[in-house]
């Protein structure tokens, strides 16, 4: 499975390279076709391997502006890295639109990677407000909000019911059916994704914010993560690792390799983006029938979920700029946006999907997941967010795997955002 899968990355890569042979004669006659002409869409790895077949829709209709997929790995630091690369690059670079992050839109516009894009052209006031502004920088929009998400904790619910106690809503109740239901049913009991990468920002983020704390205020400027609240969030997670109630090998987790554990069985709680939640219901999962979805607890109540999803962008030196607009006006339509849904298993963007009927019959946590949505909190604007993440992760390993104090990680985290601050 995974060999077909590279032998197929393989054979996109080579069809980037030899259409990026063919056309570069039609990039002397861009004017000519007025923009228009075959393109490539870069993206993370299509964990739900719905996107080709939503290409193959726009191909069959648009022979002369067809798209290729280019698959970039499945870990949100590795397609950062492959991408940027990509850009650097320049005239040269392959990639003509960007299917980013919503983390990176600010580092992507303040280097001049994408270019902004005329605001009439998208249909801005159909989508969910909070996502709007993770495609905006310096008060220009840069990308368009393609897919939306927000952090779930997934559950037992077979186990939790027959222990009579309900999932939890805060912190302590989570901690104590950890540490009390699951070993008596064999099991682990909390994971998220605590490898160090973009995930653990993202984990490290929503305990500093369900605790009332932040990273950094004013739009990046202000480091503010040394507090009392970043404090109490590190250290819950901490105080997990510590006590055994998460287990070490969260500690090599990204998205994948935690839903596999609780599909597997082998854990009462997990935190994940809805995709893993409709993965384990499944037909075929071990946990399907058996799993159950609530928003992130917080210390003493709901927590607050980090904004996830991504953003279609141009890049600067796409080769057929209206080609790549017009490609995002149709995967932001109403149409793929349910397919988004549907067949990838991810949040859409558009708000009325939230409301259809049909649709919440099919995928009942739809209420749940747009509430979490809407109080999803960014990650911070800024033109430097990667090492601000980088820094992030690598200081809050450290008090995961016990080699510092949650307090002195967090007073060194607040001192090295500083100096990037100030870089
Ligand atoms: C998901 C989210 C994305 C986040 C990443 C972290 O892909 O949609 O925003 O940065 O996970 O691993």
């Amino acid at each position: 499975m995974r060999w077909r899968h590279a032998a197929g990355r393989f054979l996109l890569v080579l069809a980037v390279v030899l259409t990026g042979c063919v056309t570069s004669g039609a990039q002397a006659d861009e004017g000519a076709s007025g923009g228009r002409g075959p393109l490539t869409l870069a993206t993370a790895g299509d964990l739900t391997g719905y996107l080709g077949a939503v290409l193959e829709g726009w191909n069959r209709t648009h022979p002369d502006e067809r798209v290729t997929l280019v698959e970039l790995p499945d870990s949100a630091d590795e397609t950062h890295a492959q991408m940027t690369t990509d850009l650097r690059a320049g005239e040269r670079s392959r990639f003509d639109v960007l299917n980013i992050d919503v983390a990176w839109t600010s580092q992507f516009a303040a280097a001049g990677w994408i270019r902004p894009l005329p605001r009439e052209r998208f249909p801005l006031d159909s989508f969910l407000p909070p996502v709007v502004d993770t495609a905006t920088y310096d008060g220009h929009l840069y990308a368009v909000p393609y897919v939306t998400n927000a952090g779930l904790l997934l559950y037992r619910k077979d186990i939790l019911e027959k222990e009579g106690v309900a999932p939890p809503r805060t912190w302590s109740e989570l901690e104590q059916a950890a540490k009390t239901i699951a070993p008596k049913y064999g099991l682990d009991g909390y994971a998220g994704q605590f490898l160090p990468y973009e995930g653990l920002t993202v984990n490290a983020a929503e305990a500093v914010y369900s605790a009332g704390g932040t990273i950094l205020g004013d739009e990046g400027e202000r480091v503010t993560v040394n507090s009392a609240a970043a404090r109490e969030g590190i250290g819950y997670l901490a105080r997990g690792l510590r006590e055994g109630w998460i287990p070490e090998e969260a500690l090599n987790y990204k998205e994948e390799e935690s839903r596999q554990a609780f599909q597997d069985g082998r854990l009462l709680f997990l935190r994940n983006w809805p995709y893993a939640y409709v993965s384990a219901s499944a037909p075929g999962s071990e946990v399907a029938g058996k799993t159950g979805a609530v928003p992130l607890p917080g210390p003493e109540g709901p927590g607050t979920s980090v904004l996830g999803g991504s953003n279609l962008a141009v890049n600067t030196h796409a080769r057929h700029p209206e080609s790549a607009m017009r490609l995002i006006g149709y995967l932001t339509g109403e149409r793929v946006q349910r397919e988004v849904l549907t067949r990838g298993a991810l949040p859409p963007v558009r708000a009325a999907l939230y409301d259809d009927p049909t649709l919440v019959r099919e995928f009942p946590y739809l209420p749940t997941l747009r509430a979490s949505v809407l109080a999803a909190a960014p990650r911070p604007k800024s033109p430097r967010y990667d090492q601000v993440s980088l820094a992030v992760q690598a200081v809050v390993h450290d008090a995961l795997t016990g080699h510092e104090t949650p307090e002195s990680a967090v007073r060194r985290l607040a001192r090295e955002l500083a100096a990037l601050s100030h870089r």
